[in-house]
């Protein structure tokens, strides 16, 4: 194991599962530092295990007083913030013709107004670093994909704000990416109220693939944490499909 990123801190929200504690895993492995924030703590005590660099932060992202709480824990814990990590996310079925207000404001909280706000109170300690901001995104905010609208919409929002923060915040030093992942085997697919057709159609969605298989967290993880590494530094703006090639078909 390479310790190339002893003394940075990360910041991962999600990292109670999937993408976000492999994640939190990756980065630990390399030496850096991670709160890994979440709702449910014992999800997030297990990401930890025994690796003692991870902190657990059990918090809602979408609270009010969130944004704030997430940035300080993490300078009161480790006195500055290297690498923001938005995981954090959920997956419904919405189709067209059942969407209430409600649902559309829920759903965007989590997915697009969180990673916003939180950005904006880790502005000033990801100034101090230089630091780099993951936005985890979707291939399926690059295509339509019925019933899946504002869970497209929310991630081709999170691109967008990809492409514009890095014009925003380059003068900063701060480098802002998108990891979009396609299928990737996850609870996500089992816990946000898919019907059964559309997990069947997810998990089957790999036959369509050039590569012919979900990815793994692993392999997602990976690529989130390389953008943190030395030599990314000439990469900002740039949406990473990690997607078994589904957006090149
Ligand atoms: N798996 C895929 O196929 C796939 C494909 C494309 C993109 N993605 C994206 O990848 C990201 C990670 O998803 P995943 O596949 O790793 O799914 P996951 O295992 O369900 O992870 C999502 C995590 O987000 C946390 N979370 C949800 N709402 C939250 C909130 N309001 N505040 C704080 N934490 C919250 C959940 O934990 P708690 O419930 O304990 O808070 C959960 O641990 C998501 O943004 C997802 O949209 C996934």
């Amino acid at each position: 194991m390479t310790h190339t990123l002893t003394g940075m801190t990360a910041v991962v929200t999600g990292a109670g599962s999937g993408i976000g504690r492999a994640t939190a895993h990756a980065f630990a492995d390399r030496g850096a530092n991670v709160l890994a924030v979440g709702r449910t703590r014992e999800k997030l005590v297990a990401t930890a295990g025994d690796r003692s660099s991870i902190v657990p932060l059990s918090a809602d992202v979408t609270g009010r007083t969130s944004p704030t709480a997430i940035i300080e824990a993490a300078l009161e814990t480790f006195g500055g913030i290297d690498v923001l990590v938005h995981s954090a996310g959920s997956l419904r079925r919405t189709p067209l013709g059942t969407i209430c207000a409600d649902d559309f404001d829920r759903f965007m909280a989590v997915n697009l107004r969180a990673p916003l706000l939180l950005t904006q109170a880790a502005m000033a300690p990801l100034t101090r670093s230089r630091g780099t901001i993951v936005n985890v995104s979707a291939s399926f905010g690059q295509r339509g994909w019925p019933g899946l609208s504002l869970y497209g919409a929310a991630k081709a929002g999170l691109d967008c704000f990809t492409r514009t923060w890095a014009g925003e915040l380059a003068d900063r030093g701060i480098r802002v990416v998108s990891v979009a992942p396609g299928p990737v085997e996850t609870p996500i697919l089992e816990n946000n109220a898919l019907d059964d057709r559309a997990v069947t159609t997810i998990h089957r969605l790999h036959e369509l693939l050039p590569l012919a298989r979900l990815g793994s967290a692993e392999e997602v993880a990976w690529w989130i944490v390389n953008f943190a590494e030395p030599l990314a530094a000439y990469t900002t703006g740039a949406i990473l499909p990690v997607d078994g090639g589904y957006g090149a078909v």
